[in-house]
């Protein structure tokens, strides 16, 4: 039987079906990700791993894993896990696809609502005692109903459950996937929301001209990976007014250290990546990494593995 590495304790009481099957259950206690070093002295006599988006998973430290057979991506993402690597080696990766597309669309939205509304601004307001009569011209924001919205990676799941739900806040969609004009569909959009995968392809796919491609006053919601966006020329952009504000879930790095300059920038609303962050969401995942791993270990094809490059 095998050992499993578990980068961090999970929701739910899925990793009892390992230890049912008689492997040996290693959890790194604790909130924090183990530290590289850490990672490669656990997997030095691992079977197999459950990592999360926090673990990279490179030849650095494959190479340190002699006997790794499976790593269970506790995601439905796999930037993180270098895949010419693994497959290098043959070594199995899973991650937990649909379980969280409708927590993350959710929190899309969610984003999309509080910064068209200015959420933020009035309840600190609140707080604050700021909030001395009801105030005709206070906290004007965007309307949302009947807007327009771009969704850059509309054809994969979280891109098409977002659509879903701007259809019902009767709100004109614009897909926008790999080979269409992103520049003429940021021209059109009130919002933009990024749901496409980080790739060599992605990696800033909003910068500076695509910020002044930008419907000025539009709104971006970022809820796909921190990298997406270049965190600098967003800043400008929110500085400049061009953008009217910025909502995510996501950051490059994670976490954003307190004092990074973005989180000073005007109308900005900055989130500690929760998007799949519901009971219901994390335990189906913690169920799915699961079947990868018993898969794995048995030498058998993983239920929900990552591409093949
Ligand atoms: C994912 O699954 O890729 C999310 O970013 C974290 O749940």
């Amino acid at each position: 039987m095998g050992r499993v590495f578990v980068a961090r304790a999970i929701t739910g009481d899925s990793l009892s079906r390992l230890r049912e099957a008689g492997h040996e259950v290693d959890i790194w206690p604790g909130n924090l990700p183990p530290h590289p070093t850490e990672l490669r002295d656990a997997l030095s006599d691992a079977d197999g791993l459950l990592s999360m988006l926090t673990e990279r998973v490179d030849e650095k430290l494959l190479g340190a894993a002699p006997k790794l057979k499976v790593v269970a991506n506790y995601a439905v993402g796999f930037d993180n896990v270098d895949l010419a690597a693994t497959q290098a080696r043959g070594i199995a990766v899973g991650v937990t696809p649909d379980v969280l597309t409708d927590a993350t669309a959710d929190l899309t939205f969610a984003l999309l609502l509080a910064a068209a509304r200015r959420l933020p601004e009035a309840q600190s307001a609140v707080r604050d005692g700021r909030w001395r009569t009801f105030e005709p011209q206070g906290w004007l924001g965007a309307s949302v109903h009947g807007a327009t919205i771009a969704i850059v990676g509309a054809r994969g799941r979280i891109g098409s459950a977002v659509a879903r739900r701007a259809q019902g806040f009767d709100m004109k969609v614009i897909p926008v996937n790999r080979g269409d004009d992103l520049h003429a569909a940021l021209a059109r959009a009130d919002f933009v929301s990024l749901h496409t995968p980080l790739t060599d392809a992605t990696r800033h796919l909003i910068d500076d001209a695509a910020l002044h491609a930008i419907k000025p006053g539009a709104i971006l919601v970022n809820t796909g990976r921190g990298p997406l966006v270049d965190q600098a020329a967003l800043k400008r952009a929110l500085e400049d007014g061009r953008l009217g504000a910025a909502a995510l879930d996501v950051t490059d790095p994670e976490p954003l250290p307190p004092d990074d300059p973005l989180l000073s920038a005007p109308n900005i609303i900055i989130l500690p990546h929760i998007g799949s962050a519901t009971h219901h969401a994390r335990e189906a995942m913690a169920s799915m990494a699961v079947d990868n791993l018993l898969a794995g270990l048995a030498g058998e094809p993983l239920p929900y593995p990552a591409p093949t490059l």
